[in-house]
């Protein structure tokens, strides 16, 4: 393979798109897969692609998403986002450098099966595009599906792998109250909004720690309150925004009746009206675990056994794991922590950045986890 990855990696980084925007990368994509001799296909959301490399044979699918984040950039590098307030925060940028230079060198051998690269687009958002990749029947047909995501704790060379859960569920929640507004020295007199609003906002957490088997792991955290302009007039409306993460996914399949029914409950004594608007965002990641199994001895063989490491179940939200509701396959975590680095650093702040050796380190795991899940290992 020719193609230096770092570059490529970089130049997408200094071009980020936000989800269902992603045109100049879907377009450089498609660039480099044709050069190489391949026959990419954009998604027909007019951002993504895919692209199958060899002939008949078992199908191993490849993903990687292509989105960044709307996020400043605060990094000092040459090859910081030249696109003001959007960022690469997540390492997407790598992810999608990553599935490129293992699908242009598996395009060098001859495969036993075929391997379908997907460039999703939107991961971040809320439907994410694997619900539109799995809509246009690109899983037809895969045995088994692959991806990484960056893990800034771990240090560059290692992967950190687990079977069963390895992300949580992710959806939002928006609760918005109503009333008919009015004086606050007559609260008895209208709906006191601002108190039913504040008894929703730390009450509804409450409930749901007591009436959810705690060893699901959910959690309801708001980001956002908001009501009124005045310090002596009620409000007539009050909004909570937040997120619900949780571990199972039995929990999660309850949680959007439990929310309602318990918000009605909450504001029922004070009379104000609740509507409450419950986004489903993903299930948790599922790892398959003879996929994962498959995976790790892919690891072992390409970096030997001391790069496996374990890793556990986060909190973190990711689209792929529709992709697992519909086919076996497992997502590993990609180390690309600097050696040594005592630096704090996590996902989606705004001075994230990698040790770009996970670029090889990635290509080579990949590379032989579809090798080996083609039956030519
Ligand atoms: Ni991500």
């Amino acid at each position: 393979m020719n193609l230096d990855l770092v570059e490529v990696r970089r130049d997408l980084h200094r071009h980020p798109e936000l989800g269902r925007q992603e045109r100049r990368t879907t377009a450089v994509l498609a660039d480099h897969l044709a050069a190489a001799g391949l026959s990419p296909k954009v998604l027909a959301a007019g951002s993504g692609l895919v692209c199958d490399v060899g002939r008949e044979g078992p199908l191993v699918a490849l993903r990687a998403d292509i989105d960044a984040l709307p996020v400043q950039d605060e990094k000092d590098v040459p090859y910081r986002s030249t696109i003001d307030g959007v960022c690469h925060a997540c390492g997407h940028d790598v992810h999608t450098a990553v599935v490129l230079g293992a699908g242009l060198e598996l395009a060098q051998r001859q495969l036993p099966g075929r391997v379908r690269l997907i460039f999703q687009h939107a991961e971040e958002q809320m439907p994410g595009g694997a619900l539109d990749v799995i809509e246009e029947g690109l899983l037809d047909g895969v045995s088994t599906i692959f991806a990484m995501h960056c893990d800034p704790s771990l240090e560059v060379g290692h992967i950190g792998l687990k079977a069963g859960p390895i992300t949580a569920a992710a959806d939002a929640v928006e609760v918005r109250l109503t009333g008919p507004g009015g004086h606050t020295s007559r609260p008895h007199n209208t709906v006191d909004l601002v108190h039913a609003l504040a008894t929703v906002a730390t009450g509804l957490p409450d409930a749901l720690s007591r009436l959810v088997d705690p060893r699901a792991g959910l959690c309801l955290v708001w980001g956002q309150v908001a009501a009124g302009n005045a310090r002596n007039a009620i409000p007539r409306e009050g909004v909570l925004t937040g997120t619900l993460r949780v571990l199972d996914k039995n929990a999660w399949q309850q949680a959007p009746e439990l929310v309602e029914r318990l918000v009605q409950g909450l504001v029922s004594p004070y009379g104000a009206r609740a509507v409450v608007t419950y986004q489903r965002g993903v299930p948790p990641v599922v790892n398959e675990p003879a996929a994962t199994a498959l995976l790790g001895a892919a690891v072992r063989r390409a970096l030997g056994s001391s790069a496996l490491v374990a890793t556990q179940q986060s909190l973190g939200g990711e689209d792929f794991a529709w992709y697992l509701d519909h086919v076996p396959g497992a997502m590993a975590r990609l180390g690309v922590r600097p050696p040594g680095s005592e630096r704090p650093m996590d996902l989606h702040q705004p001075t994230f950045d990698v040790d770009e050796g996970a670029l090889r380190v990635g290509v080579d795991v990949l590379v032989a986890a579809a090798l080996a899940a083609m039956g030519a290992a």
